[in-house]
């Protein structure tokens, strides 16, 4: 466990009851590093694709909602990950344990914004892909600072939005079906890992997003 017990039994309540939670200093230094590294990495080879979108969309209609490129994570390829997803497998067993959720599987991406590009207001879960129960989305921006963008906006219900500062080693974990949220203009290069604790396995994310 990276967490004690009752740190998790904290985060799900605060989860349960505004349907988010943002959690800071999220990994530990080695987890952290690994995590920089690997990105920095697969950025370098040229790894990353353009994101698509649900409804399969011209590249135009793409750009005007979301402007950021990912990298899908596989466990048995992206072995430098391996740190990573033990913590993701420890949050999928905490969901199941204390929310009471039957999540089956996750699926994650890095996530690149290039300076300019936003992800205008939307649902994870959407038709054809009912599966993705909750968001989970670790930071990873260095010395980010006011002006730098790429704040995430959510919109609780009954609330007023809120913006959240993309800052390292953050990590917001969110209801997919419900919380509204958008990807405020980036000023900078954002980078981000990015996915969904999911009711059913995995399938073929390239292909259906
Ligand atoms: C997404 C998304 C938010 C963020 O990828 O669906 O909303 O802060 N990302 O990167
Ligand atoms: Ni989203």
């Amino acid at each position: 466990m990276q967490k004690e017990l009752n740190f998790w039994e904290e985060q799900m309540d605060l989860l349960a009851q505004q349907d988010y939670v943002i959690i800071d200093n999220f990994f530990n230094a080695e987890k952290l590093n690994a995590a920089h590294h690997f990105f920095n990495q697969k950025q370098e080879e040229g790894e990353f694709k353009k994101a698509a979108i649900g409804a399969a969309g011209t590249e135009k209609i793409i750009r005007e909602i979301r402007g950021d490129y990912t990298y899908w994570l596989e466990r048995g390829r992206d072995i430098e990950l391996q740190p990573i997803f033990e913590v993701l497998d420890e949050v999928k067993s905490v969901f199941n344990r204390l929310l009471f959720l039957s999540l089956a599987d996750y699926e994650f991406h890095l996530a690149h914004y290039p300076q300019g590009s936003f992800y205008k207001k939307h649902l994870d879960q959407f038709e054809g892909r009912k599966n993705r129960m909750i968001s989970v989305i670790i930071y990873l921006n260095k010395g980010w600072k006011t002006g730098d963008g790429g704040e995430l906006r959510i919109f609780p219900e009954g609330e007023e939005p809120m913006d959240i500062a993309p800052l390292e080693n953050r990590c917001i974990m969110f209801r997919s079906d419900t919380l509204f949220h958008e990807v405020l203009t980036s000023n900078t290069s954002r980078k981000s890992i990015t996915g969904w604790m999911l009711y059913q396995p995995a399938v073929l994310p390239y292909i259906v997003l």
